[in-house]
């Protein structure tokens, strides 16, 4: 494993990343809500004491979701996307599933390049599935 799981103490700092990558970021609550979700589990990488990237995976039987994934701006294209992803992909292995599942906005090239690195491929097109009326691609990779 890369990194380390969540706890409650780097929730202020993992909602500030949020808010810097996303324009509909988890809130802190929501953060603080994961942890009271079955067959969730957040993981995050660390640098010079500081949180730079994050993700986390919420598993149920044999399928699991990927809930977010970020690494802070000036810590992209060096790899720790695909870190954490890998940690991502491990857990829900561990945990039995045998395929993962993740929306990603059709406007975000980036993470969807990442997601095709990562062994993923679209299935089909979730229309105006965000708040702002943009659509979702659902991608999906066997385990
Ligand atoms: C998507 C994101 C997590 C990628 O993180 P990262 O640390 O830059 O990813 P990596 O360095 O591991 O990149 C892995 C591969 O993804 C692709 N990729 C990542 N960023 C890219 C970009 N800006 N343009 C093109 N391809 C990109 C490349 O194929 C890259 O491999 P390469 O560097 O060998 O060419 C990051 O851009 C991010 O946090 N974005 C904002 C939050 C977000 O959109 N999360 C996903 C929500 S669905």
């Amino acid at each position: 494993m890369n990194g380390r799981a969540w706890t409650v103490d780097d929730l202020d700092a993992i909602a500030a990343l949020e808010e810097e990558c996303f324009s509909d970021p988890w809130s802190r609550r929501m953060l603080a809500d994961s942890f009271l979700l079955e067959g969730f589990r957040g993981v995050l990488l660390e640098e010079d004491g500081q949180i730079v990237a994050y993700g986390g995976v919420q598993t149920a039987c044999d399928e699991a979701e990927i809930e977010l994934i970020a690494v802070s701006e000036m810590y992209r294209r060096c790899g720790r996307g695909t870190a954490v992803m890998e940690d991502l992909l491990t857990i829900a292995r561990e945990r039995g599933a045998k395929r993962v599942f993740l929306e990603v906005r059709v406007s975000n090239a980036s993470a969807q390049m990442l997601y095709l690195k990562c062994g993923f491929h679209g299935l089909y097109c979730r229309t105006r599935y965000y708040p702002d009326g943009e659509d979702a691609i659902v991608m999906t990779r066997e385990l």
